[in-house]
């Protein structure tokens, strides 16, 4: 892919149009200073990172790359005017907010001078962050690793939508993990692309080892969209999932829901590497992931890929 520079490129200052997503128990310092080193933009994921363990990683990130690098905050989580805090106090320059209101932060960042982004999974709520004014949208389709929206709409229906309602600068995610899904996303009129899953299973995510593994493994079916009545989230169909399914089968009982999904499901899934007690989040894309790989092999990959894609001819 030749870098010339787009709307995503020059917002950011960066070489590629390519999003490294904010995703706990994955994106640490190594993570997003490996993308931002290779010419993307890297994220620090705060959502699952207490307050001055999102400083120490900015702080490493400031010391692994002197590229631009970003914040994902998800709105899901406490502490958050801490996190804004330290964002600031720490000079960073980008922020992906989600999971909330996109006015909630938007103009206080802007006004200190740092760039922002908000993740939505309709074109009603990238409307809605057109108004509150941000630098740029990330529209996210259904088969995204992660929390998601409740309707279920697809990358491929999701980005021509929003682009014919919104003139903001558009950002794709879900169901990206090659070159050719995103030449495809750009066609359909995303200005760059955020990918997550595919980055989960990379040498410098700071997953555990098992979880990585079972990435490698996963076939097509394998996830699901759950917890629609909490916060919708697809996740691996594993025990954990089951026992989901059984209080479904029971009728439905949003307490028992929120129960059995504890406060730490997903730590003891994605960064302790339990398998079966675990809540496991990845992308629907898992099925084309086969490899446990390096940041700059992935990013390589997606260029070369993404050269090789061919327009077909009618
Ligand atoms: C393991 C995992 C954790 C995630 N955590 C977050 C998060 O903390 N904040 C957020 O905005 N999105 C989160 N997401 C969603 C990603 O930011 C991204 O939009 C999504 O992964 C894109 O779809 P893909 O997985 O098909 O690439 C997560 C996704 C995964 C797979």
């Amino acid at each position: 892919m030749q870098s010339s520079q787009n709307r995503i490129t020059q917002l950011f200052n960066i070489q590629y149009p390519i999003i490294q997503a904010g995703m706990i128990w994955h994106s640490g310092w190594r993570l997003a200073s490996a993308v931002s080193n290779c010419g993307g933009l890297g994220l620090i994921g705060a959502g699952s990172m207490y307050p001055d363990i999102l400083r120490e990683n900015i702080q490493k990130c400031k010391q692994a790359t002197d590229k631009p690098f970003g914040v994902n905050v998800p709105m899901l989580y406490p502490n958050l005017d801490e996190v804004i805090q330290i964002i600031l106090e720490e000079g960073v320059k980008i922020v992906f907010t989600s999971a909330g209101n996109p006015k909630t932060y938007t103009e206080t960042l802007q006004k200190e001078g740092l760039k922002v982004a908000h993740v939505v999974s309709s074109t009603k709520f990238a409307m809605k962050c057109e108004d509150a004014g941000v630098d740029a949208v990330v529209a996210e389709g259904f088969e995204a690793g992660g929390h998601n929206g409740r309707d279920e709409t697809t990358t491929f229906c999701l980005i021509p939508n929003v682009r014919k309602h919104i003139s903001r600068p558009l950002i794709a995610a879900g169901g990206i993990a090659l070159g050719s899904q995103m030449k495809a996303a750009m066609i359909l009129g995303a200005d760059g692309v955020q990918i997550g899953s595919r980055f989960a299973a990379t040498v410098e995510a700071s997953a555990h080892e098992n979880w990585k593994k079972k990435i490698t493994e996963l076939q097509e079916g394998d996830t699901h969209l759950t917890l629609k009545e909490l916060a919708p989230v697809r996740m691996v169909k594993n025990k954990f999932f089951n026992e989901l399914e059984g209080i479904y089968q029971t009728g439905r009982n949003t307490e028992a829901l929120v129960t059995a999904l504890g406060r730490a499901r997903a730590k003891k899934g994605m960064f302790e590497g339990d398998m079966e007690e675990g809540e496991l989040e990845i992308g629907q894309v898992s099925a084309l992931i086969d490899e446990i790989l390096p940041v700059e092999t992935v990013f390589n990959n997606l260029l070369r890929e993404f050269e090789e894609t061919k327009m077909p001819v009618l």
